[in-house]
């Protein structure tokens, strides 16, 4: 098993395949359209022709992708930042602790970029995903709420 950087060639189709997967699981109103799936298609076309502003990661187990991360250097007030925008494991390799070996590479990718920081949002919901954060050193800082109308 071992963590390497995303060749377009081989791991498009792995991250495509994984985008109504990773939405569900995280909105839970979301639906998977084609159109959907068009425009992450053109999202992560765009990423892999932007390096210097997109780090994606693959997790690798007998040659067959079975994760990825997908991190973003951004911009806002406050200055630049990196960006956790997916991090994903298929079904049956969760709950491993593999997730951390993603969130390594594409910290180090980040820092490489001359980031000192690095954000990322999730449904509160999502325990797993909260608790390999707080692990990792990801701490609260603002909130998203909601009430029904
Ligand atoms: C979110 C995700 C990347 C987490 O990675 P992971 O490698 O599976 O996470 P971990 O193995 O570190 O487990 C995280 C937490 O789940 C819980 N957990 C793991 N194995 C468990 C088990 N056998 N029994 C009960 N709880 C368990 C623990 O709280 C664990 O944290 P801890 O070990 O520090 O206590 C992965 O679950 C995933 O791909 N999910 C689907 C996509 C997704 O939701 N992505 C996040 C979008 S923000």
């Amino acid at each position: 098993m071992e963590v390497r950087p995303y060749r377009p060639q081989t791991d498009f189709r792995a991250v495509l395949n994984a985008q109504c997967d990773l939405y569900r699981i995280n909105f839970p109103r979301f639906v998977c359209t084609p159109g959907f799936l068009a425009d992450q298609a053109q999202r992560l076309r765009q990423a892999q022709r932007r390096p210097y502003e997109n780090g994606l990661f693959v997790l690798e187990d007998a040659g067959e992708v079975v994760g990825f991360v997908w991190v973003a250097v951004r911009m806002d007030l406050q200055g630049p930042y990196g960006s956790v925008d997916q991090i994903y494991l298929k079904p049956e390799y969760r709950r491993r602790r593999l997730g951390s070996l993603l969130l390594d590479a594409a910290h180090r990718y980040l820092k490489e970029q001359g980031l000192d920081l690095s954000r990322l949002y999730v449904t509160a919901e999502n325990r797993d995903a909260v608790r390999l954060y707080e692990r990792m050193g990801y701490r609260v800082t603002r909130l998203e709420m909601e009430r029904p109308l």
